[in-house]
């Protein structure tokens, strides 16, 4: 399964990838503007930023909504790096921009996936990645993981290549089920991230080991 960081803040994409374990990023609108990047040039100079830091797939979100704005804003994004995956919402302009986009080589990711179907028809569109928003569909008291293992039945049906990418994750117990459940790839913040790291049981094992290696070293003297 691969590993996306869901930020645009590069302390903390630069904290992931020296953990060793960074296949990529995502951003969004929201997530640029938490950072307050905007206008073109700053955007695109925080992507190239992004690129600098981490070695492949970086989703970044088209602003427009309309089939032309979205395919020219594809394109410029797609141009940035080569590690640039023009994410697209999943609307009905958007679909067609995917078909567009993928027919020329550039790898789309289409987000706000709420239901199987919209999974489906992305996949039929030729998109790089499908985002189920997992943590939003729990928040309105929807399964969310129960998307995650419809979209998986759909895509093994038909073999198709469109990787599932996991969002909207809210802990580490939603990247664990999503690992069960056959997600391609999760995006998570780093504190949902890191929280895999924890156990109280490698802590206490862990300083128990150290004070016994203390104790013997010491009646060695
Ligand atoms: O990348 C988009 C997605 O992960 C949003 O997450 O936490 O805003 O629902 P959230």
């Amino acid at each position: 399964m691969k590993f996306f960081i869901d930020t645009a803040n590069l302390d903390q994409i630069k904290e992931a990838q020296d953990l060793g374990v960074l296949d990529g990023v995502t951003t969004n609108p929201s997530l640029m503007a938490k950072e307050g990047i905007t206008g073109d040039d700053n955007v695109i100079k925080h992507y190239k930023a992004i690129c600098g830091i981490v070695d492949n797939n970086v989703s970044a979100e088209v602003i427009s909504t309309t089939y032309e704005e979205m395919i020219k804003e594809g394109e410029a994004l797609a141009k940035i790096d080569s590690k640039i995956v023009v994410k697209i919402p999943m609307i009905k302009d958007g679909v067609k921009a995917i078909k567009y986009l993928s027919s020329k080589g550039i790898r789309t990711n289409c987000t706000l996936i709420f239901s199987p179907g919209q999974a489906l028809l992305a996949a039929k569109a030729g998109a790089s990645y499908v985002s189920p928003f997992l943590g939003r569909l729990d928040d309105i008291s929807t399964d969310g993981l129960q998307l995650i293992e419809d979209i998986r039945l759909i895509f093994d049906n038909y073999q198709y290549e469109t990787e599932i990418l996991a969002a909207s994750i809210r802990g580490p117990l939603h990247i664990v089920n999503c690992a069960k459940l056959g997600a391609d790839v999760i995006t998570a913040p780093l504190s949902a991230i890191t929280a895999l790291l924890k156990h109280p049981l490698t802590d206490s094992g862990l300083a128990q080991f150290l004070a016994d290696h203390d104790k013997a070293a010491k009646a060695a003297k």
